[in-house]
């Protein structure tokens, strides 16, 4: 309540904010942001359970792209790997555990904004890695993002009679409020992506997302993320209860505007505002592309073994199973989309 009080102090003082305005300080504000204070992946305990939460195999196999990369540029002795939106660092020790040859090489940063979750960094196996809230300044043969692009703070825009107009949030009897402004010149462009919607349809602008690909794009010689995305014009035809998620305790929750702080804000990215990606696969397809059917059949295999056994490594294998079903699975995380670029 304090935070809700604070953001309709800000709009009292200042007149209605841009919903980017609001998500950042909803998701970051240093007293109050869901981030900032609880929020987090993970199992039982998380709001949400992304790739790298559902078990060691996604991580094994990003571990395995990463030797294809290493040698692709002739295994050097310094492998510069950053991750931004590490989160309390799951990934890495997948990628640890995976143990892949690039390893004795790898020079890993992990980046993450909130410091509770950084706070998990300090009991990260091995000493290949480092823990920051900024992008490294040294060039990066590698730069991952796993479900960070829908988690930078990103603005509404609705399609109106004369253009297109930035939402933003009021206070209309006592009450947070979603508002439509003026049309806004600089929006046009959207017509090109989205040109059959209708008055009153919502799209999202994902400016600080297509930001930070240029940035990392300027200063890495790979990008890889992973996320929830789609076309402007599919995210049009959703509109906006079919793209804006919020979360929290697992549970899919509906209006933004509602406890700020408590619950992550998230929008499936919109791809086509993002510079052009070099290739773009479904998550299920580039995992199959990078060696899950292998580790699959594998674990089959020690499954069958060992199953009589009952001993760690049979548990693994039938986990390893699992895992890869909810990782391609069509309806949830093999839809998501995985993005490369390669560095400018
Ligand atoms: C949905 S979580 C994903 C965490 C982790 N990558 C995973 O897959 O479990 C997004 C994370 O990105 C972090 N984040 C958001 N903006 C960031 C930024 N500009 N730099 C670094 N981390 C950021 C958030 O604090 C949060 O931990």
């Amino acid at each position: 309540m304090r935070f809700e009080h604070q953001v309709m102090a800000e709009i009292a003082e200042h007149g209605p904010m841009r919903f980017s305005q609001f998500v950042e300080a909803a998701l970051y504000d240093a007293d109050f942001g869901f981030y900032t204070t609880s929020g987090r992946a993970g199992g039982r305990q998380g709001d949400f359970v992304t790739s790298a939460e559902v078990g060691p195999l996604f991580a094994a196999v990003v571990a395995d792209w990463l030797d294809g990369v290493w040698r692709s540029f002739g295994e050097p002795d310094v492998f510069r790997v950053c991750e931004v939106g590490a989160g309390v660092g799951t990934l890495f020790r997948g990628i640890n555990r995976a143990s892949p040859a690039c390893f004795s090489a790898l020079n890993y940063t992990l980046v993450e904004r909130s410091a509770s979750m950084q706070v998990a960094h300090q009991s990260l196996p091995s000493e290949a890695w480092k823990s920051g809230t900024a992008f490294p300044e040294q060039r990066q043969h590698v730069v991952m993002a796993n479900e960070l692009l829908d988690n930078l703070s990103f603005d509404i825009a609705e399609r109106v009679t004369n253009g297109w107009a930035l939402v933003h949030v009021g206070v209309v009897g006592e009450k947070l409020r979603l508002q439509v402004g003026p049309a806004d010149l600089e929006l046009n462009y959207l017509s090109g992506l989205a040109p059959d919607a209708d008055c009153g349809t919502r799209v999202p602008v994902a400016l600080q997302a297509c930001e930070w690909v240029e940035h990392v794009r300027a200063n890495a010689d790979r990008v890889l993320a992973f996320d929830y995305a789609a076309s402007t014009a599919e995210l049009a035809r959703r509109d906006q209860a079919g793209w804006l998620r919020t979360y929290f305790g697992h549970q899919r929750a509906s209006n933004p505007l509602v406890d700020p702080g408590q619950r992550d804000i998230t929008h499936d990215v919109p791809i086509d505002q993002l510079p052009p990606a070099d290739e773009q696969h479904l998550q299920a397809d580039w995992l199959n592309l990078h060696g899950l059917p292998e580790r699959v059949e594998a674990a089959r295999q020690t499954w069958t073994e060992r199953a009589h056994i009952g001993d760690l490594q049979a548990m693994a294998a039938r986990s390893a199973i699992g895992e890869a079903k909810a990782l391609t699975d069509p309806t949830g995380l093999g839809a998501f989309l995985v993005l490369e670029w390669r560095g400018v």
